[in-house]
C-alpha cells in the first residue's frame, strides 16, 4: 500500500514540472499560460516561444510521462505503472505548484503510455502526427490519436488494465480539449503555428 501511494505521489509531482512554464519564464520572461491558448504545452510554446523551444517542451513533457510510468513500474510492476501513468498526466494538467493550471496532457500521455503499451502508442502517435500534417490542427491530431489508442489496444488483445488506463486518458484528454473541440466545430480553431 505504501508503494502504491508513494508511486502515485511521485508520478503526480513529476507531472507538476512544467517545461513550457519554466522555459517561458527563463527565456521569454513570460507566463506562457497568459499567452496564446493559455495552454502550458508544446503547441502553445510553438506559437509563443518558437520551434526550438516547442520541440524541447514536447520532448520534456513526453520524458516526464515516461518517468511517471517507470516510477510505477519499478515500485509496483505493471499494475502500479497503469495507475502512475494517469497520475503523471493528472499532475501535468492540474499542477498544485502552478495553481492547478497546466497543460492538456497529450505529450505526457504519449510518454506515459509508451511505458505500458509501446507499439500501440507509437502507432496512435504516428496517426495523430499524420492528421496534424494533413489538416494543420494540432488539437484534431491529438484528440484522434488519443481516442484511437484504447481501440488499438483492444483490437490488439492488450490487457484489460492497459485498455482501462488508455480509456481514462482518452476521456481526460477530450475533457482538456473541450474548448478546442468547440472551436473546431465552429471552424475557429487555430492552425499549427497560427498566433491569433
Ligand atoms: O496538446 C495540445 C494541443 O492539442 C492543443 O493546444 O494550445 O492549441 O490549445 P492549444
Amino acid at each position: 500500500m505504501t508503494f502504491i501511494v508513494l508511486g502515485i505521489l511521485i508520478a503526480y509531482l513529476i507531472g507538476n514540472i512544467s517545461p513550457s512554464y519554466i522555459i517561458g519564464k527563463k527565456y521569454g520572461k513570460i507566463d506562457i499560460r497568459e499567452h496564446g491558448s493559455g495552454n502550458a504545452g508544446a503547441t502553445n510554446a510553438l506559437r509563443i516561444l518558437g520551434k526550438k523551444f516547442a520541440l524541447i517542451v514536447f520532448l520534456a513533457d513526453m520524458g516526464k510521462g515516461i518517468l511517471g510510468g517507470l516510477v510505477g513500474y519499478y515500485l509496483g510492476g505493471q499494475d502500479l505503472a497503469s495507475i502512475t501513468v494517469i497520475a503523471v498526466v493528472f499532475g501535468h494538467v492540474f499542477p498544485v505548484f502552478l495553481g492547478f493550471k497546466g497543460g492538456k496532457g497529450v505529450a505526457t500521455s504519449i510518454g506515459a503510455m509508451i511505458v505500458i503499451a509501446p507499439i500501440f502508442t507509437i502507432i496512435a502517435t504516428l496517426l495523430g502526427v499524420a492528421l496534424i500534417f494533413k489538416f494543420r490542427y494540432v488539437s484534431l491530431g491529438s484528440i484522434t490519436g488519443i481516442a484511437i489508442l484504447p481501440l488499438l489496444i483492444y483490437s490488439g488483445r492488450g490487457e484489460l488494465r492497459v485498455i482501462i488506463t488508455a480509456l481514462i486518458l482518452t476521456c481526460f484528454v477530450i475533457y482538456t480539449h473541450r474548448e478546442n473541440i468547440s472551436r473546431l466545430l465552429k471552424g475557429k480553431e487555430r492552425k499549427i503555428g497560427e498566433k491569433a
